[in-house]
């Protein structure tokens, strides 16, 4: 994992996964900021919405990075932004190796193959008046990947990996339940077969008994496949048991990244704490008393004007005057281990926040 401050080179050295490994996305200091031209109700006039404001991180081939953060801190704006549905308005993506943040559609086109974006609700994300049959073999059709005569074939096959009947080939999303359509989005993404997916919360508009049942098809895909995830999520109890790598976003920046073990073990950063605090299924072990409670106080300030210095200092409980006047380098701090990088001037390892990774069911 690279950060700004940290390595920005192709090559990522990473010691306890045995040396070097190749960055399949590297994304260095990307930027998005809207202008707002005029009062909308919710920005004032002729300022910019920070939404992503310098965010450094890469994913490896088959590597799940989780994007984890509260409502609005940027984790979809960054989504659209690596998969170049939208273009930064500064930084890098490296994809492969090769640079995309201003390529050009043409240029793009080749890619839009190895990157695939599943959506957080199905209901909208599928064309209503196309069958199952046309929503999955548009992409074989549009990138030329399967003979016409072959293509029912594949979507049958397609369906069946993901769990649904290849005989409802020619059904309409509406016939299906929330979480079979959100497998025909998983459908129609692998169809192109990708080498990166962004999940962008895949599950939280299903109900929860079906969430995970998709999270499990995710889970088998991505070891069958060999795929790469940036999967967002609201909360961190979701990608818990998914991502190897998890990066919490607060305001348009990375608070803290690191391993799984090192977030959900050894968090330094206030807020991821606050995060993994708040998390439900993280906090009650059965039959164990529930751990210790942070609660956060405030709303989350506007990206128009973040908070000078650290950008949770108004909601943190350990904030000094330090907080206010400079700004916390996302870096690797004293006692944390290689990969594991904290943006606070105070960091500090609270081991108690939540039961081990093996304690908790899946
Ligand atoms: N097109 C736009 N124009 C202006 N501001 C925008 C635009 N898109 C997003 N924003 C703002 O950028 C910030 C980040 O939005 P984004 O959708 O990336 O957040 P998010 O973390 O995905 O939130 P959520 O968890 O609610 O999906 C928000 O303040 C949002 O209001
Ligand atoms: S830098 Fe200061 S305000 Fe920010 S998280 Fe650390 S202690 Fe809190
Ligand atoms: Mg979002």
């Amino acid at each position: 994992m690279s950060t700004a401050d940290t390595e920005t080179s192709d090559t990522v050295v990473h010691p306890r996964r045995g040396g070097p490994r190749e960055a399949l996305l590297e994304v260095t200091d990307l930027v998005k900021h809207y202008p707002v031209k005029e009062y909308n109700g919710l920005f004032p006039a002729n300022k910019s919405v920070r939404a992503v404001d310098g965010v450094s991180f890469d994913v490896a081939p088959g590597e799940t990075l989780g994007l984890v953060g509260e409502s609005g801190c940027g984790k979809t704006t960054t989504g659209r932004l690596v998969t170049r549905l939208l273009e930064p308005t500064s930084g890098s993506i490296k994809f492969d190796g090769q640079e995309i943040g201003h390529a050009k559609e043409r240029a793009l086109r080749p890619l839009r193959r190895d990157m695939q974006l599943i959506f957080q609700d199905p209901y909208q994300s599928l064309n209503p008046r196309q069958t199952v049959n046309t929503i999955i073999s548009t992409p074989l059709e549009i990138h030329n990947l399967v003979p016409k005569d072959k293509r029912k074939a594949r979507v049958q096959e397609l369906l069946e990996l993901v769990g649904l009947n290849p005989e409802h080939i020619n059904r309409y999303p509406n016939e299906f339940s929330g979480g079979q359509r959100q497998r025909i989005g998983i459908a129609r993404a692998l169809a192109v077969e990708p080498r990166l997916i962004v999940a962008d919360e895949p599950v939280s508009a299903l109900d929860v008994s079906i969430q995970a049942q998709v999270m499990n098809l995710l889970e088998k895909l991505r070891r069958e496949l060999n795929l790469a995830f940036v999967f967002v999520a609201h909360d961190l109890g979701v990608v818990r048991h998914f991502c190897d790598r998890v990066a919490v976003m607060y305001l348009g920046k990375i608070m803290e990244v690191g391993d799984r073990e090192d977030i959900y073990e050894a968090p330094q950063h206030p807020y991821t704490q606050a995060l993994l605090s708040a998390a439900p299924d993280l906090n009650v072990v059965r039959g164990a008393e529930p751990k210790e409670r942070i609660r956060l106080e405030g709303d989350v300030p506007s990206p128009i004007n973040p908070p000078s210095g650290c950008r949770f200092r108004t909601r943190c409980w350990k904030a000094q005057e330090i907080c206010s006047q400079e700004e916390p380098v996302l870096q690797i701090k004293t006692g944390a281990r290689e990969g594991h990088s904290i943006a606070c001037h105070f960091p500090e390892i609270k081991d108690d926040l939540t039961a081990t990774l093996e304690d908790t069911p899946v």
